[in-house]
Protein backbone atom coordinates (compact mmCIF):
# COMPACT_ATOMS: atom_id res chain seq x y z
CA UNK A 1 0.00 0.00 0.00
CA UNK A 2 2.97 2.11 0.02
CA UNK A 3 1.33 4.06 -3.09
CA UNK A 4 -0.88 5.52 -0.60
CA UNK A 5 1.68 7.31 1.65
CA UNK A 6 1.43 10.91 2.12
CA UNK A 7 -1.74 10.87 -0.66
CA UNK A 8 -4.36 12.87 0.59
CA UNK A 9 -7.99 11.31 1.05
CA UNK A 10 -10.94 12.94 1.47
CA UNK A 11 -12.92 10.04 3.09
CA UNK A 12 -16.91 10.67 3.26
CA UNK A 13 -19.53 8.74 5.62
CA UNK A 14 -22.89 8.97 4.57
CA UNK A 15 -25.69 7.92 7.13
CA UNK A 16 -25.88 3.36 7.18
CA UNK A 17 -25.60 1.01 9.52
CA UNK A 18 -22.56 0.09 7.81
CA UNK A 19 -21.16 3.61 8.98
CA UNK A 20 -18.93 2.00 11.82
CA UNK A 21 -16.93 0.22 9.16
CA UNK A 22 -15.56 3.49 8.32
CA UNK A 23 -13.65 3.73 10.71
CA UNK A 24 -11.39 0.69 10.34
CA UNK A 25 -11.24 2.62 6.61
CA UNK A 26 -10.06 5.38 8.20
CA UNK A 27 -7.82 3.46 10.63
CA UNK A 28 -6.57 1.73 7.87
CA UNK A 29 -5.53 4.57 5.68
CA UNK A 30 -4.13 6.45 8.46
CA UNK A 31 -1.40 3.46 9.26
CA UNK A 32 -0.99 3.13 5.30
CA UNK A 33 0.85 7.06 5.48
CA UNK A 34 -2.28 8.92 4.06
CA UNK A 35 -3.28 11.95 5.08
CA UNK A 36 -6.81 11.50 5.72
CA UNK A 37 -9.84 14.25 5.95
CA UNK A 38 -12.84 12.84 6.67
CA UNK A 39 -16.09 14.27 6.22
CA UNK A 40 -19.21 13.00 7.76
CA UNK A 41 -22.98 13.99 6.78
CA UNK A 42 -25.83 14.72 9.55
CA UNK A 43 -27.45 11.06 8.82
CA UNK A 44 -23.55 9.66 9.16
CA UNK A 45 -23.07 11.19 12.64
CA UNK A 46 -26.53 9.50 14.20
CA UNK A 47 -24.57 6.28 13.62
CA UNK A 48 -20.85 7.40 14.42
CA UNK A 49 -19.05 10.40 16.52
CA UNK A 50 -16.72 12.85 14.59
CA UNK A 51 -14.84 12.15 18.04
CA UNK A 52 -14.09 8.91 16.44
CA UNK A 53 -12.71 9.75 13.58
CA UNK A 54 -10.44 12.65 14.62
CA UNK A 55 -8.91 10.12 17.10
CA UNK A 56 -7.76 8.01 14.35
CA UNK A 57 -6.60 10.23 11.48
CA UNK A 58 -5.55 12.91 14.01
CA UNK A 59 -7.40 15.41 12.26
CA UNK A 60 -10.54 17.87 12.05
CA UNK A 61 -13.46 15.94 11.00
CA UNK A 62 -16.00 17.94 8.65
CA UNK A 63 -19.29 17.59 9.81
CA UNK A 64 -21.06 20.63 8.25
CA UNK A 65 -21.01 22.63 5.64
CA UNK A 66 -21.57 25.54 7.20
CA UNK A 67 -19.73 24.90 10.17
CA UNK A 68 -17.47 28.45 11.17
CA UNK A 69 -14.77 26.30 11.92
CA UNK A 70 -14.30 23.88 9.37
CA UNK A 71 -11.77 24.58 6.58
CA UNK A 72 -14.84 24.19 4.11
CA UNK A 73 -16.58 27.02 5.42
CA UNK A 74 -13.69 28.87 4.73
CA UNK A 75 -12.20 27.58 1.82
CA UNK A 76 -14.93 25.56 0.87
CA UNK A 77 -13.20 23.89 -2.28
CA UNK A 78 -9.84 23.42 -0.08
CA UNK A 79 -10.41 19.96 0.82
CA UNK A 80 -11.58 19.04 -3.37
CA UNK A 81 -8.61 20.64 -4.57
CA UNK A 82 -6.07 19.25 -1.61
CA UNK A 83 -7.33 15.52 -2.23
CA UNK A 84 -5.80 12.75 -4.68
CA UNK A 85 -8.50 10.50 -3.87
CA UNK A 86 -12.38 11.10 -2.69
CA UNK A 87 -13.77 7.54 -1.43
CA UNK A 88 -17.13 7.66 0.51
CA UNK A 89 -17.76 4.39 1.97
CA UNK A 90 -20.45 3.92 2.69
CA UNK A 91 -22.47 5.36 -0.04
CA UNK A 92 -26.65 5.19 0.69
CA UNK A 93 -29.00 5.30 -2.06
CA UNK A 94 -29.27 8.72 -1.92
CA UNK A 95 -25.74 10.39 -1.42
CA UNK A 96 -25.38 8.06 -5.23
CA UNK A 97 -28.92 9.85 -6.39
CA UNK A 98 -27.70 12.73 -5.37
CA UNK A 99 -23.88 12.87 -6.88
CA UNK A 100 -25.79 11.67 -10.28
CA UNK A 101 -27.44 14.43 -10.33
CA UNK A 102 -24.85 17.17 -9.33
CA UNK A 103 -27.25 18.07 -6.03
CA UNK A 104 -25.53 19.46 -3.56
CA UNK A 105 -26.31 19.87 -0.01
CA UNK A 106 -24.10 18.58 2.54
CA UNK A 107 -20.27 18.74 2.21
CA UNK A 108 -19.72 15.64 0.66
CA UNK A 109 -21.66 16.05 -2.42
CA UNK A 110 -20.02 20.02 -2.68
CA UNK A 111 -16.02 18.01 -2.18
CA UNK A 112 -16.91 15.49 -5.24
CA UNK A 113 -18.61 18.41 -7.46
CA UNK A 114 -15.86 20.67 -6.59
CA UNK A 115 -12.74 18.11 -7.03
CA UNK A 116 -11.04 16.56 -10.11
CA UNK A 117 -9.50 13.72 -8.12
CA UNK A 118 -10.70 10.08 -8.81
CA UNK A 119 -13.68 9.50 -6.78
CA UNK A 120 -14.14 5.89 -5.18
CA UNK A 121 -17.83 4.79 -4.37
CA UNK A 122 -18.39 2.10 -2.17
CA UNK A 123 -22.42 1.33 -1.66
CA UNK A 124 -23.95 -0.86 1.29
CA UNK A 125 -27.89 -0.29 1.19
CA UNK A 126 -30.63 -3.08 1.41
CA UNK A 127 -30.64 -5.37 -1.45
CA UNK A 128 -34.15 -4.04 -2.89
CA UNK A 129 -32.58 -0.34 -2.76
CA UNK A 130 -29.54 -1.85 -4.65
CA UNK A 131 -31.67 -3.37 -7.56
CA UNK A 132 -34.00 -1.29 -8.19
CA UNK A 133 -33.68 0.30 -11.18
CA UNK A 134 -33.34 3.94 -10.40
CA UNK A 135 -30.13 3.04 -8.41
CA UNK A 136 -28.98 1.25 -11.64
CA UNK A 137 -29.25 3.98 -13.26
CA UNK A 138 -27.48 6.27 -11.42
CA UNK A 139 -24.87 3.93 -10.55
CA UNK A 140 -24.70 3.82 -14.63
CA UNK A 141 -24.58 7.42 -15.01
CA UNK A 142 -21.72 8.14 -12.50
CA UNK A 143 -19.79 5.09 -13.98
CA UNK A 144 -20.27 6.82 -17.43
CA UNK A 145 -18.57 9.93 -15.94
CA UNK A 146 -15.61 7.85 -14.53
CA UNK A 147 -16.68 7.30 -10.99
CA UNK A 148 -15.48 3.94 -9.50
CA UNK A 149 -17.55 1.59 -7.76
CA UNK A 150 -16.13 -1.14 -5.54
CA UNK A 151 -18.69 -3.46 -4.18
CA UNK A 152 -21.35 -3.66 -2.60
CA UNK A 153 -20.75 -7.57 -1.82
CA UNK A 154 -23.45 -10.18 -1.29
CA UNK A 155 -23.98 -11.23 1.98
CA UNK A 156 -26.65 -11.05 5.32
CA UNK A 157 -27.64 -7.83 5.00
CA UNK A 158 -29.35 -5.92 8.14
CA UNK A 159 -32.92 -5.60 7.15
CA UNK A 160 -32.66 -9.74 7.66
CA UNK A 161 -32.40 -10.57 4.15
CA UNK A 162 -29.56 -11.67 2.20
CA UNK A 163 -28.37 -10.27 -1.47
CA UNK A 164 -26.01 -7.42 -2.96
CA UNK A 165 -25.85 -4.31 -0.61
CA UNK A 166 -23.34 -5.19 2.24
CA UNK A 167 -19.89 -2.71 2.02
CA UNK A 168 -17.04 -4.27 1.03
CA UNK A 169 -14.21 -5.03 2.92
CA UNK A 170 -11.99 -2.28 3.82
CA UNK A 171 -8.96 -4.52 2.09
CA UNK A 172 -10.98 -4.05 -1.22
CA UNK A 173 -11.69 -0.85 -0.65
CA UNK A 174 -7.87 -0.08 0.00
CA UNK A 175 -6.92 -1.64 -3.17
CA UNK A 176 -9.50 0.21 -5.33
CA UNK A 177 -8.38 3.76 -4.02
CA UNK A 178 -4.66 2.60 -4.21
CA UNK A 179 -5.04 1.63 -7.84
CA UNK A 180 -7.15 5.29 -8.41
CA UNK A 181 -4.27 7.51 -7.34
CA UNK A 182 -1.42 5.43 -9.04
CA UNK A 183 -1.09 8.73 -11.26
CA UNK A 184 -0.46 9.21 -15.33
CA UNK A 185 3.10 8.68 -16.20
CA UNK A 186 2.50 12.49 -18.07
CA UNK A 187 6.51 13.18 -17.34
CA UNK A 188 8.21 9.87 -18.31
CA UNK A 189 11.06 11.41 -20.62
CA UNK A 190 12.00 13.97 -18.46
CA UNK A 191 15.18 14.41 -15.87
CA UNK A 192 14.61 16.95 -13.05
CA UNK A 193 16.89 17.78 -10.81
CA UNK A 194 15.51 18.53 -6.93
CA UNK A 195 17.19 20.18 -3.99
CA UNK A 196 15.98 19.99 -0.22
CA UNK A 197 16.98 20.47 2.94
CA UNK A 198 19.20 23.25 4.71
CA UNK A 199 23.00 23.05 4.27
CA UNK A 200 25.35 22.51 7.05
CA UNK A 201 28.36 24.75 7.00
CA UNK A 202 31.74 23.12 9.24
CA UNK A 203 33.11 25.68 12.15
CA UNK A 204 35.54 22.34 13.22
CA UNK A 205 35.00 18.96 13.40
CA UNK A 206 31.87 18.69 15.55
CA UNK A 207 30.17 22.33 14.50
CA UNK A 208 28.37 23.38 11.72
CA UNK A 209 25.80 26.75 11.41
CA UNK A 210 22.84 25.48 9.77
CA UNK A 211 18.96 26.44 9.19
CA UNK A 212 16.15 25.31 10.21
CA UNK A 213 14.40 23.63 6.74
CA UNK A 214 12.93 20.04 7.04
CA UNK A 215 13.64 19.28 3.73
CA UNK A 216 10.17 17.87 3.42
CA UNK A 217 9.31 20.53 0.44
CA UNK A 218 11.77 19.29 -2.06
CA UNK A 219 11.23 15.44 -0.55
CA UNK A 220 7.27 16.09 -1.60
CA UNK A 221 8.21 17.60 -5.05
CA UNK A 222 10.80 14.63 -5.92
CA UNK A 223 8.27 11.65 -5.23
CA UNK A 224 5.37 14.11 -6.86
CA UNK A 225 7.65 13.99 -9.92
CA UNK A 226 8.88 10.41 -9.75
CA UNK A 227 5.05 9.25 -9.48
CA UNK A 228 4.58 11.06 -12.71
CA UNK A 229 7.31 9.04 -14.32
CA UNK A 230 10.46 11.23 -14.34
CA UNK A 231 13.98 10.88 -13.92
CA UNK A 232 14.71 12.36 -10.54
CA UNK A 233 18.09 13.35 -8.71
CA UNK A 234 17.46 14.63 -5.45
CA UNK A 235 20.39 16.04 -3.60
CA UNK A 236 19.71 16.32 -0.76
CA UNK A 237 21.52 18.11 2.71
CA UNK A 238 21.04 16.12 5.83
CA UNK A 239 17.38 16.37 6.75
CA UNK A 240 15.49 13.63 9.57
CA UNK A 241 13.66 11.91 6.58
CA UNK A 242 13.81 8.65 4.86
CA UNK A 243 15.29 8.49 1.50
CA UNK A 244 12.79 8.75 -1.73
CA UNK A 245 13.01 5.34 -3.18
CA UNK A 246 13.27 5.61 -6.93
CA UNK A 247 15.10 8.54 -7.08
CA UNK A 248 18.87 8.84 -7.21
CA UNK A 249 19.66 10.47 -4.21
CA UNK A 250 23.09 12.82 -3.62
CA UNK A 251 23.81 13.55 -0.08
CA UNK A 252 25.58 16.47 0.35
CA UNK A 253 26.51 18.89 3.39
CA UNK A 254 27.43 22.23 2.46
CA UNK A 255 26.48 24.45 0.28
CA UNK A 256 29.90 24.27 -1.95
CA UNK A 257 29.06 20.28 -2.44
CA UNK A 258 25.56 21.08 -3.60
CA UNK A 259 26.78 23.32 -6.05
CA UNK A 260 29.18 20.56 -7.04
CA UNK A 261 26.25 18.23 -6.96
CA UNK A 262 23.75 20.87 -8.55
CA UNK A 263 25.92 21.08 -11.62
CA UNK A 264 26.76 17.44 -12.02
CA UNK A 265 23.01 16.43 -12.12
CA UNK A 266 22.00 19.56 -14.44
CA UNK A 267 24.08 18.05 -17.56
CA UNK A 268 21.16 17.25 -19.88
CA UNK A 269 18.76 17.56 -17.14
CA UNK A 270 15.51 19.48 -18.24
CA UNK A 271 14.86 21.14 -14.99
CA UNK A 272 15.91 22.46 -11.82
CA UNK A 273 14.12 23.07 -8.19
CA UNK A 274 16.11 24.41 -6.10
CA UNK A 275 13.91 23.90 -2.86
CA UNK A 276 16.81 23.30 -0.45
CA UNK A 277 17.99 26.57 2.08
CA UNK A 278 21.47 27.21 1.00
CA UNK A 279 23.88 29.30 3.54
CA UNK A 280 24.49 32.14 2.64
CA UNK A 281 27.34 32.38 4.66
CA UNK A 282 30.40 30.10 5.63
CA UNK A 283 33.22 29.97 8.38
CA UNK A 284 36.27 31.60 6.48
CA UNK A 285 38.35 29.28 7.72
CA UNK A 286 37.41 25.56 8.90
CA UNK A 287 39.67 25.00 11.97
CA UNK A 288 40.88 21.39 11.98
CA UNK A 289 40.78 20.93 15.65
CA UNK A 290 37.76 21.23 17.41
CA UNK A 291 37.91 25.29 19.09
CA UNK A 292 38.91 25.76 22.51
CA UNK A 293 37.38 27.87 25.18
CA UNK A 294 40.05 30.60 26.04
CA UNK A 295 40.22 31.11 29.84
CA UNK A 296 39.26 34.83 29.87
CA UNK A 297 37.54 34.75 27.05
CA UNK A 298 33.97 35.78 27.02
CA UNK A 299 33.29 36.63 22.99
CA UNK A 300 34.05 35.04 20.19
CA UNK A 301 34.10 36.45 16.75
CA UNK A 302 33.76 34.17 14.09
CA UNK A 303 34.53 35.25 10.68
CA UNK A 304 31.90 34.42 7.28
CA UNK A 305 32.47 34.48 3.96
CA UNK A 306 29.63 34.42 0.86
CA UNK A 307 29.09 30.71 -0.69
CA UNK A 308 28.39 30.35 -4.33
CA UNK A 309 24.81 31.31 -5.25
CA UNK A 310 23.84 27.65 -7.01
CA UNK A 311 20.61 28.86 -8.96
CA UNK A 312 23.00 31.85 -10.45
CA UNK A 313 26.10 29.53 -11.24
CA UNK A 314 24.42 26.92 -12.72
CA UNK A 315 24.03 27.88 -16.43
CA UNK A 316 22.35 25.40 -19.16
CA UNK A 317 20.55 26.99 -21.97
CA UNK A 318 17.68 24.59 -21.67
CA UNK A 319 17.34 24.56 -17.94
CA UNK A 320 14.34 25.36 -16.66
CA UNK A 321 15.07 27.41 -13.17
CA UNK A 322 12.61 27.02 -10.22
CA UNK A 323 13.19 28.88 -6.56
CA UNK A 324 12.07 29.15 -3.74
CA UNK A 325 11.48 32.45 -1.45
CA UNK A 326 11.08 31.63 2.04
CA UNK A 327 10.43 35.51 3.60
CA UNK A 328 8.71 36.91 6.52
CA UNK A 329 8.34 40.14 5.11
CA UNK A 330 7.99 42.08 1.95
CA UNK A 331 7.68 38.60 0.01
CA UNK A 332 6.25 39.70 -3.25
CA UNK A 333 8.93 42.27 -3.75
CA UNK A 334 11.85 39.91 -1.82
CA UNK A 335 10.79 36.89 -4.33
CA UNK A 336 10.45 39.32 -7.34
CA UNK A 337 13.87 40.34 -7.02
CA UNK A 338 14.94 36.91 -7.00
CA UNK A 339 13.33 35.96 -9.56
CA UNK A 340 14.89 38.61 -12.25
CA UNK A 341 18.42 38.23 -10.05
CA UNK A 342 18.67 34.82 -10.40
CA UNK A 343 17.59 34.21 -14.03
CA UNK A 344 14.57 31.67 -13.26
CA UNK A 345 11.46 30.98 -15.20
CA UNK A 346 9.33 31.05 -12.01
CA UNK A 347 9.59 31.32 -8.47
CA UNK A 348 7.83 29.60 -5.46
CA UNK A 349 7.11 31.96 -2.52
CA UNK A 350 6.17 31.58 0.96
CA UNK A 351 5.64 33.36 3.98
CA UNK A 352 7.39 31.82 6.77
CA UNK A 353 6.10 33.73 9.73
CA UNK A 354 2.18 31.09 8.96
CA UNK A 355 1.95 28.37 11.39
CA UNK A 356 0.48 25.91 8.50
CA UNK A 357 3.32 26.85 5.85
CA UNK A 358 7.17 26.97 5.31
CA UNK A 359 9.19 25.17 7.79
CA UNK A 360 8.07 21.74 9.06
CA UNK A 361 5.26 21.20 8.51
CA UNK A 362 3.52 18.78 5.53
CA UNK A 363 1.64 21.85 3.97
CA UNK A 364 2.78 25.06 2.52
CA UNK A 365 0.82 28.01 1.21
CA UNK A 366 2.92 29.62 -1.81
CA UNK A 367 2.51 31.91 -4.60
CA UNK A 368 3.95 31.49 -7.71
CA UNK A 369 5.61 34.54 -9.87
CA UNK A 370 7.06 33.71 -13.34
CA UNK A 371 9.26 35.63 -15.35
CA UNK A 372 6.28 36.79 -17.54
CA UNK A 373 4.97 38.78 -14.98
CA UNK A 374 2.06 36.10 -14.25
CA UNK A 375 1.28 35.91 -10.31
CA UNK A 376 -0.55 32.83 -9.31
CA UNK A 377 -1.91 32.41 -5.52
CA UNK A 378 -2.25 28.86 -4.45
CA UNK A 379 -4.75 27.74 -1.41
CA UNK A 380 -3.36 25.56 1.66
CA UNK A 381 -1.88 22.05 0.11
CA UNK A 382 0.06 19.15 1.01
CA UNK A 383 3.94 19.79 -0.38
CA UNK A 384 3.63 17.19 -2.48
CA UNK A 385 0.65 18.91 -4.09
CA UNK A 386 2.62 22.28 -4.80
CA UNK A 387 4.84 19.82 -6.11
CA UNK A 388 2.45 19.08 -8.67
CA UNK A 389 1.99 22.61 -9.50
CA UNK A 390 5.18 22.90 -9.95
CA UNK A 391 5.61 20.18 -12.06
CA UNK A 392 2.85 21.27 -14.01
CA UNK A 393 4.20 24.35 -14.72
CA UNK A 394 7.80 23.32 -15.72
CA UNK A 395 5.88 20.30 -18.15
CA UNK A 396 4.23 23.18 -20.27
CA UNK A 397 7.72 25.20 -20.42
CA UNK A 398 8.94 22.39 -21.97
CA UNK A 399 6.02 21.94 -24.27
CA UNK A 400 6.19 24.69 -25.14
CA UNK A 401 9.94 24.95 -26.15
CA UNK A 402 9.40 21.79 -27.53
CA UNK A 403 6.96 23.79 -30.09
N1 LIG B 1 19.89 29.63 -3.35
C1 LIG B 1 20.97 29.11 -4.02
N2 LIG B 1 22.23 29.33 -3.56
C2 LIG B 1 22.44 30.09 -2.45
C3 LIG B 1 21.33 30.65 -1.76
C4 LIG B 1 20.07 30.39 -2.24
O1 LIG B 1 20.78 28.45 -5.03
N3 LIG B 1 23.68 30.28 -2.03
C5 LIG B 1 18.53 29.37 -3.88
C6 LIG B 1 17.60 28.72 -2.88
O2 LIG B 1 17.64 27.31 -3.00
C7 LIG B 1 16.24 29.26 -3.30
C8 LIG B 1 16.57 30.64 -3.85
O3 LIG B 1 17.96 30.63 -4.17
O4 LIG B 1 15.66 28.53 -4.35
C9 LIG B 1 16.32 31.75 -2.87
O5 LIG B 1 16.96 31.46 -1.65
P1 LIG B 1 16.94 32.46 -0.45
O6 LIG B 1 17.79 31.92 0.64
O7 LIG B 1 15.51 32.82 -0.17
O8 LIG B 1 17.57 33.73 -1.12
P2 LIG B 1 18.96 34.40 -1.07
O9 LIG B 1 19.38 34.62 -2.48
O10 LIG B 1 19.90 33.63 -0.22
O11 LIG B 1 18.60 35.81 -0.43
P3 LIG B 1 18.37 36.23 1.12
O12 LIG B 1 18.99 35.18 1.97
O13 LIG B 1 19.05 37.55 1.20
O14 LIG B 1 16.88 36.34 1.31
Amino acid sequence: MSSLKGRSVVLGVTGSIASYKAADIASKLNQAGALVDVILTPAAQEFVSSLTFRSLTHRPVVTDMLDADSELAVEHVALAERADVVLIAPATANTIAKLAYGFVDDAITATVLATTAPVVIAPAMDAKMYQSAVTNENIKRLEDRGYLFVGPGVGNLASGLTGPGRLVDTADILNAISDSVSSTKDLEGLRIVVSAGGTEEAIDPVRHITNRSSGKQGYGIAQAARDRGAEVTLISAPTALAPVDGVNMVNVTSARTMLDAVQDACEGADALVMAAAVADWEPAEFAQQKMKKVKGQDRLVLELKKTPDILFEVRNEALIKVGFAAESEDLIANATDKLQNKNLDFIVANDITASDAGFNVDTNRVVILDKSGGREDLPLLLKEKVGDHILDRIKLIKAEANK
